[in-house]
């Protein structure tokens, strides 16, 4: 799509945050999998659902847009989930086999955070953009899960300095 104005950068940036929930849909089972320590699987858990509604909401903007949420692919999204999964795929990974358990959660949770920054700064964009456009109620939604998403970054940071980080070190 060649984009000459704003409510074409828009839709764009609303094609690209749907790609990106997509893709962490099918990667975070994988990181509930990768951990054993049970307050961080239940924090992936917990994003799953809320990022499943995420991209409901997007679905209702598209709607409302009159528009589709195409099909390609948010390759910044993409590039952190693949260095994410080095972490965890045995035969990429560049960690040792006897990696302590708790550097790999550590590991989890500072791939988890970029993901969670990427969409912060791509939710608060949209947010800017609904606005501008004069479309208020889609910058409400935008605006709801980038809180979601600043909650959970947050969660993170307190699992990372409670538990995780100290028992890494
Ligand atoms: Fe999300």
């Amino acid at each position: 799509m060649a984009i000459s104005n704003l409510r074409e950068l828009y839709i764009y940036e609303l094609q690209d945050l749907y790609s990106a929930e997509s893709q962490i849909i099918d990667a975070l089972p994988k990181m509930v999998e990768a951990t054993d320590d049970a307050m961080l699987k239940r924090a992936f858990e917990k994003h799953l659902e809320v990022t499943k509604e995420q991209k409901k909401r997007l679905e209702r903007i598209f709607s409302q847009l009159n528009e589709n949420p195409g099909n390609g692919t948010c390759e910044g999204i993409r590039g952190i989930i693949k260095e994410g999964e080095s972490f965890i795929k045995k035969e990429k990974s560049f960690f040792r086999e006897d990696i302590d358990k708790d550097v790999l959660n550590a590991a989890l949770i500072g791939s988890a955070q970029r993901v969670e920054h990427y969409e912060i700064s791509a939710y608060g964009t949209a947010r800017t953009y609904a606005n501008r456009l004069g479309l208020p109620e889609q910058a409400a939604l935008l605006q709801k899960t980038l809180e979601e998403e600043v909650e959970a970054d947050r969660e993170l940071t307190n699992i990372a300095e409670t538990s995780i980080n100290a028992e890494a070190a």
